[in-house]
């Protein structure tokens, strides 16, 4: 478990907290069978994910589950389920390979209980120990609020917005922030 964090959870925060901590660690090729399910759930959604309704579990694998200099983390609770997970890779290759891009996903059922905040924080220290200089989100949904407030808290800014850029399935079509932060 090299690298594993300890995360308390405040249950105060939420009212309904059942864990009490968590650990955040690297994930391993045998994590993505829990990881499935919640991002194919996340994707078929389609509010707020970039995600081809045919993304087969074979590709979705080959691009959440990265290998260096990208990395996969995952949320673990306190009985031993994954609970969320996220990724980081250069958002572009070569002479852009100093800007991290990352991607993120809680549990439905998990959510508001400061995962996704563990694992943001997790993200951002890992990518400056890597050596990245900044991160960048590509494409956050203006409609996704709770990703909108995670990511103002963790010191990003829109950037700009790509007007009509997704296709929500109630909201129509609304636009994708490009939200970036140094590191
Ligand atoms: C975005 C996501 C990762 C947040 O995960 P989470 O574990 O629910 O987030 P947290 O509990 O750590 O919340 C941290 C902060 O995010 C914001 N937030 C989270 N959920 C929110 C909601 N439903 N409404 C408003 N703000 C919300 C709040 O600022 C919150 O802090 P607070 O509880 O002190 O107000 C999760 O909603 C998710 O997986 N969404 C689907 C996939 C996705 O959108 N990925 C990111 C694409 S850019």
């Amino acid at each position: 478990m090299r690298g594993a964090l300890a995360v308390a959870v405040y249950p105060e925060k939420t009212g309904c907290v059942m864990l009490e901590s968590m650990v955040i660690r690297e994930a391993t090729a045998a994590d993505w069978a829990a990881i499935w399910p919640i991002l194919s759930e996340v994707g078929a959604a389609g509010e707020t994910l970039t995600w081809d309704p045919g993304t087969t579990e074979a590709w979705a694998c080959a691009g959440w589950m990265r290998e260096l200099p990208g990395r996969t983390i995952v949320a673990v609770d306190d009985d031993g389920s994954v609970v969320g997970s996220a990724n980081t890779h250069p958002n572009h290759p070569g002479p852009g390979a100093h800007v991290a891009n990352a991607g993120f996903v809680v549990h439905p059922a998990r959510r508001r209980e400061g995962i996704g905040l563990a694992l943001g924080r997790y993200v951002l220290e890992q990518a400056r120990a890597d050596g990245y200089r900044a991160m960048q989100f590509n494409a956050v949904v203006e409609t996704n609020t709770p990703a909108i407030r995670l990511w103002r808290t963790l010191g990003f800014e829109v950037l700009a917005t790509v007007p009509e850029a997704f296709r929500h399935p109630a909201d129509g079509y609304v636009g994708l922030h490009v939200m970036h932060r140094t590191l």
